[in-house]
C-alpha cells in the first residue's frame, strides 16, 4: 500500500514538474520569440548605427536548458531568485563602457542619494535608458526639455552673470530656458552665453534630440569608445 501511493505521488510529482517545464518553455518563446529577436525594434539611435546588437544586449548566463532548470528549481524552493531567460536588459554599465565621463556634471549614480527620491519618481535620472530610449532613431528621447524643474528650484548664483538673473528665470518658471544656455552633461567645450534673449530656441534643442546640429558646438571633452574597450 505505501510503496503504491508513494509511486503514485512520485509520478504525480513528475507529471507536475513536466507541466511546469512546459509551462516556462511556453512562456519563453511567447515572451522572448527567439526567431523574431534579431530583427531590432526600431533604427538605431544618433550615432549607434554600426554597433555589435552584443555591445548591449548581454545574453544571460548559462545555457537555454540550464536557464529553465534553474527556474524549476526555483518553481520547486530549491532556489530563492528566478534565473533571467535569455537576454539580460541594457543597463548603465553597458553605455558607460563606451561613455564613461569622469566629469559629467549629472553621473546618474548620484541619483541614487535620498534627496532625489521625488526626482526618482518623476523621472528616473538615475537610469541613461530614462532619457536615451534605445531603438527610435534619435539622440534624446525624453521629449521634455524643461525637467531641470524636478532639481533646480533652490538654484541661486552668488554673483549672477546674465541678463536676466537665475533667481528671475525659476521664479517665472522659465524651465524651457535652460537647454538654451547649458548642455546637460557639460561635455561641450563653448562659451555659455549671457543674454537670454541669445539663448538657443527650444525648437532647435528638440531638433538635436531628434538627431539633428548640435547647438552646442561639436568639441566634446569625452569622445565615445567604438567598442567599450
Ligand atoms: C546602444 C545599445 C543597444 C544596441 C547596440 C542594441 N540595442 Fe536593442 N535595445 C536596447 C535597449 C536599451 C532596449 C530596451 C529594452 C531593454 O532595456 O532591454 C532594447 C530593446 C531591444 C529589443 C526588444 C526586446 C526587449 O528586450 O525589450 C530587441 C528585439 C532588440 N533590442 C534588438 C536589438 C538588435 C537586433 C540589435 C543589433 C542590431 C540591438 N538591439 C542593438 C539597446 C541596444
Ligand atoms: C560599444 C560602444 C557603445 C555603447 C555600448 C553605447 N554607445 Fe552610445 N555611442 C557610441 C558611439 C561610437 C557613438 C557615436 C559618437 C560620435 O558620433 O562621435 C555614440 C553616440 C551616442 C549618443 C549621441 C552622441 C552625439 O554626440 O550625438 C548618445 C546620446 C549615446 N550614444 C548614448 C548611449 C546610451 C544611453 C547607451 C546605453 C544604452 C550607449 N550610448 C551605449 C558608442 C557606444
Ligand atoms: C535626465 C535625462 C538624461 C539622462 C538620465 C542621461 N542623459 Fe544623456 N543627454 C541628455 C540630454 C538632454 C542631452 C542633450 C544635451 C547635451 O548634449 O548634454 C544628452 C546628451 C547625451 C550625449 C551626447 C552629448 C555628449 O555629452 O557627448 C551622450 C553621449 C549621452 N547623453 C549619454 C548618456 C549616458 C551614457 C547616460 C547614462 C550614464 C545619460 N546620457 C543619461 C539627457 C540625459
Ligand atoms: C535629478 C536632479 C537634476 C536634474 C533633473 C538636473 N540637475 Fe543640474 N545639477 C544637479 C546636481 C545635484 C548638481 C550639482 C550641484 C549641486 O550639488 O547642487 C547639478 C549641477 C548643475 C549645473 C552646474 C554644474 C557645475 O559644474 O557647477 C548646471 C549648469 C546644471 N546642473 C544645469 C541643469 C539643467 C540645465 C538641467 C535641465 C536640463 C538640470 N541641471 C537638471 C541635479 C539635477
Ligand atoms: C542666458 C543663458 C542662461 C540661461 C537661460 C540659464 N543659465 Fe544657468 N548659467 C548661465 C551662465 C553664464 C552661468 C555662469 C556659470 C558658468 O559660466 O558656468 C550659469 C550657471 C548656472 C549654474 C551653476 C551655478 C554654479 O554654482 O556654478 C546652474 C546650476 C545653472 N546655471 C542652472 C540653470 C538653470 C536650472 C536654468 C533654467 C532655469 C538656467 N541655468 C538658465 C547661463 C544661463
Amino acid at each position: 500500500m505505501r510503496t503504491k501511493a508513494g509511486g503514485a505521488r512520485k509520478w504525480q510529482n513528475r507529471a507536475y514538474l513536466t507541466g511546469i517545464c512546459f509551462g516556462l518553455a511556453i512562456l519563453t518563446f511567447t515572451v522572448f520569440p527567439v526567431g523574431e529577436w534579431f530583427h531590432a525594434k526600431g533604427p538605431m539611435n544618433t550615432g549607434h548605427g554600426k554597433l555589435a546588437c552584443a555591445a548591449c544586449h548581454k545574453n544571460a548566463p548559462g545555457s537555454f536548458r540550464q536557464q529553465i532548470q534553474a527556474n524549476l528549481r526555483h518553481a520547486v524552493g530549491r532556489r530563492k531568485a528566478l534565473a533571467p531567460f535569455g537576454r539580460l536588459p541594457v543597463g548603465n554599465a553597458e553605455c558607460m563602457a563606451c561613455h564613461e565621463r569622469p566629469n559629467d556634471r549629472h553621473p546618474v549614480y548620484r541619483f541614487l542619494e535620498p534627496r532625489f527620491s521625488q526626482a526618482r519618481e518623476k523621472l528616473r535620472p538615475h537610469q541613461c535608458v530614462s532619457c536615451h530610449a534605445e531603438h527610435q532613431g534619435r539622440r534624446v528621447t525624453l521629449a521634455e526639455t524643461g525637467y531641470c524643474v524636478n532639481c533646480h528650484k533652490d538654484t541661486r548664483l552668488k554673483k549672477d552673470p546674465i541678463d536676466v538673473s537665475h533667481a528671475d528665470l525659476i521664479s517665472g518658471k522659465q524651465w524651457d530656458s535652460c537647454l538654451g544656455c547649458h548642455d546637460f552633461h557639460g561635455n561641450h567645450i563653448m562659451q555659455i552665453e549671457k543674454s537670454v534673449d541669445k539663448r538657443t530656441p527650444t525648437e532647435k534643442i528638440r531638433a538635436y534630440f531628434d538627431g539633428g546640429p548640435s547647438p552646442y558646438g561639436t568639441t566634446l571633452r569625452y569622445k565615445a569608445k567604438q567598442d567599450g574597450q
